[in-house]
């Protein structure tokens, strides 16, 4: 058995996509040794494995993995109990006033805006992720983050142990960024802030999941940030290398084009599920008890479903992509991704002529694609 590829090699993070494409061709589904599993790269498998989660299960204790109790999500169970907290959330979410949140983070992101005018900065650090953390805050009707630098190292090392299973040495400061985050956020989950998310939720309606829901509201702050946060320098990083930005005419970043971006350079470019039953997928064999991780990002380029599929074209209409995920566990932000990127870092694109001054600096990360850095200069239209 040997590995098909090697996602945190410097070829890969500088551009994963021809690997993707090669495997898509001649190896679809194939074994990876580091990871233990099987790489599935063609877009019929990836959403098939989506759409079956009786099969295709999020919780690996079914196949004897140990999941430690702070684990156990929405993110991370089946049903039934995957489907009472996403009902239980569902409400809590509707609840929050999207108007009044758009527009604090508009004026959130204002005042970041006029520290940043007439200098070189970074889109990454000094933009997208404090825009992130303030609005993870309003959205869930809470105070400030205090130590906002030990909020993002910490996500930060999260988001690197999301690869642990290519670098075992992510795993413990991985650990410790969670036990840090959950001390941070657990609090705030029985708070009854008088706005936000947190001011709908109902506890007592997911009777014993109790601390399964107080995991997914932070696994919804998390994933809230680090998606969110990524994936607006994702987002900026080929309208920049396409000379869009700089013009007179900025291209629209409405939800079309900002779908494209998430089909074309999406943050989350795998997830992974456990076999239940033994099962065929792509002409191969697989036994219950073995894994499965599905290149979402590999699916998005796939010529079977995308004409052109490496052409960014931002009027792209029907665009299936799996940048959201599918199914039962697809993204629960979707709808407040894509209010944040057209409303907030669509005026960010409208308002400025926008250079970069350095190559962007891809973080050493495979799961979670993403920049560190991405320095640029604004002028104002
Ligand atoms: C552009 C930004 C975002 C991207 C690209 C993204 C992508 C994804 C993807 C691909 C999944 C499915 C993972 C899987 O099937 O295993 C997912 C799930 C999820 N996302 Fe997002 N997401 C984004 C923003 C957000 C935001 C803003 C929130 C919340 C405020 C959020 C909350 C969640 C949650 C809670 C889940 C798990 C749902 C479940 O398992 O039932 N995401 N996201």
């Amino acid at each position: 058995m040997t590995n098909v590829m090697d996602p945190l090699s410097a070829e890969m993070l500088a551009d994963p996509y021809p690997v993707y494409r090669r495997l898509r061709g001649e190896d679809p589904v194939s074994r990876h040794e580091q990871l233990d599993g099987w790489v599935v790269m063609r877009y019929a498998d990836c959403a098939r494995v989506l759409r079956d989660p009786g099969v295709f299960v999020s919780d690996f204790r079914k196949i004897g993995d140990r999941v430690t109790p702070e684990l156990l999500s929405v993110q991370t169970l089946d049903a039934p109990e995957q489907t009472l907290l996403r009902r239980a959330i569902l409400p809590a979410l509707k609840s929050v006033d999207l108007e009044k949140w758009v527009a604090d983070t508009q004026s959130a992101a204002g005042k970041l805006m006029a520290g940043i005018e007439g200098r070189e900065f970074d889109f990454v650090t000094e933009f997208a992720e404090p825009l992130a953390v303030e609005s993870m805050c309003e959205l869930f009707g809470l105070p400030f983050i205090d130590d906002v630098t030990r909020f993002r190292t910490a996500q930060r090392d999260l988001v690197l142990s999301m690869d642990a299973g290519l670098d075992r040495e992510r795993i413990e400061p991985g650990i410790r960024a969670r036990e840090y985050l959950s001390t941070l956020i657990e609090p705030w989950t029985t708070t009854h802030p008088d706005a936000g998310l947190l001011s709908g939720i109902d506890i007592d309606s997911v009777g014993e999941y109790r601390a399964e829901y107080v995991n997914s509201l932070r696994a919804i702050f998390v994933a809230g940030y680090s998606s969110s946060s990524t994936m607006f320098g994702n987002a900026l990083q080929p309208l920049l290398e396409h000379g869009l930005l700089s013009g007179d005419e900025p291209p629209a970043l409405d939800s079309l084009a900002f779908n494209e971006l998430v089909r074309l350079n999406g943050a989350v470019q795998a997830t992974s599920r456990a076999v239940l039953e033994d099962v065929e997928l792509g002409g191969r064999q697989l036994r219950r008890g073995d894994v499965v991780v599905v290149f979402l990002a590999a699916a998005n380029r796939d010529p079977e479903i995308f004409e052109a599929p490496d052409e960014m074209r931002l009027d792209r209409s029907p665009n299936p992509h799996l940048g959201f995920g599918r199914g039962v566990h697809s993204c629960l932000g979707t709808h407040l991704a894509l209010r944040l990127a057209t409303e907030v870092i669509g005026a960010f694109v409208d308002r400025y002529r926008i250079h970069a001054v350095r190559p962007p600096v891809q973080r050493p990360t495979a799961t979670m694609r993403g920049l560190d850095e991405l320095f640029v200069r604004v002028e104002r239209r």
